[in-house]
């Protein structure tokens, strides 16, 4: 029987229609501008993100890279939430390789206050200090449990940050999250940054890639970037041609998602043991804590009996539900976390 992977939503595998279109899509090369396929889905995509241009990059960490590299020059300082994937996960690539020191502000929920966000801006009539270039906000925010950003408070923020003169960068890996949860469009979230980057190989279930979408001004920067950074592909049409499928057929099923890790997060918090903010399990992610045993060791007697999943900490837990993953895997999973939880 097939292991039944909650460890995240990268795990999940293209659809037969994705395949079919990747082995269809008409090609050419992408870094001169000529990939049909390619073109087509940075249309679209910027379209969705409410942005004028776009362009594809291989991963989410190589377009918050270049968010970065775009919106702050070298010794200058960037706002990020103190949990931010990009302060957290990316191996510190803004400071070696934009020169861009990071300012991690601790929040309550990944929900950064205009407050703490101007709290956070330096004066730029200190000499001593470097200057604040950038702000970015990480929506759905992935540390602190999938969490959505209202979206009074995240134009709040995004309005704060320009008044002062900053550049808003948004780490928008699960926007599709956010939106499907929210019951908007994308570009509605979107609207708050002058740059977005999004993911299509997490919960959209493509093989590779995501977007980075902004000014044209911005996207002509990214692409040197892009080249810069080794990111610069060919026949990227490829993979385009899944995300195409992915934007048209994987966003309204997020919701099944969510009400699978609804499901699961609820049982959860009714087994002995567990604990689950159910108020932060918003959309596809489950975080919980062992209050009976290490994180680590669930996580092998699970494994032992065909449950995948990822552990955060001593006693924390994470679990991602995404396109493969259905109704009775939630069953399942549930069944065989009783049993480890009660052996
Ligand atoms: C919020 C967030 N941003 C960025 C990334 C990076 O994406 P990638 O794994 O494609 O580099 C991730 C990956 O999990 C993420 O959760």
């Amino acid at each position: 029987m097939a292991a039944i992977d909650l460890r995240s939503d990268t795990v999940a595998m293209p659809s037969p229609e994705m395949r079919r279109a990747m082995v269809e899509a008409p090609l050419g090369d992408d870094v001169f501008g000529d990939d049909p396929t390619a073109n087509r889905l940075m249309e679209v995509a910027a379209d969705r993100m409410g942005k004028a241009a776009a362009t594809f990059v291989p991963s989410g960490t190589m377009g918050n890279l270049i968010g970065i590299a775009v919106n702050a020059r070298s010794g200058e300082e960037l706002i990020a939430d103190a949990d931010s994937h990009a302060f957290y996960y990316e191996t510190a690539g803004a400071a070696a390789v934009c020169g861009v020191q990071i300012r991690p502000v601790a929040t309550e929920a990944g929900v950064m206050s205009a407050e703490q966000l101007l709290d956070a801006v330096r004066p730029r009539d200190d000499p001593h200090q470097p200057l604040t270039a950038a702000v970015t906000f990480e929506n759905t925010h992935n540390r602190h449990g999938g969490i959505v950003w209202p979206l009074e408070a995240l134009r709040s923020a995004g309005d704060a940050a320009h008044a002062q003169g900053l550049r808003v960068h948004l780490d928008g890996a699960r926007i599709f999250n956010a939106a499907v949860a929210l019951g908007v469009p994308a570009s509605e979230i979107a609207a708050c940054a002058d740059t977005v980057t999004f993911c299509l190989s997490k919960g959209l279930a493509c093989p590779v890639g995501s977007i980075f979408c902004g000014s044209e001004e911005a996207i002509e920067e990214a692409k040197r970037w892009r080249k810069r950074l080794g990111g610069g592909m060919r026949q990227v049409g490829v993979l385009a041609a899944a995300g195409l499928i992915a934007l048209d057929h994987m966003v309204d099923r997020l919701a099944e998602d969510h009400a699978n890790a609804r499901t699961l997060a609820e049982a959860l918090s009714e087994l002995p043991g567990v604990s689950c903010d159910l108020a932060r399990v918003q959309t596809n992610l489950v975080y919980f804590d062992l209050d009976s045993m290490p994180a680590p060791a669930f996580t092998d007697e699970c494994a032992k009996r065909g449950l995948l999943s990822d552990w955060i900490g001593p006693r924390r837990m994470r679990f991602v539900t995404h396109y493969g993953i259905d109704t009775e895997d939630v069953q399942s999973a549930l069944k065989i976390c009783e049993e480890v939880l009660s052996a």
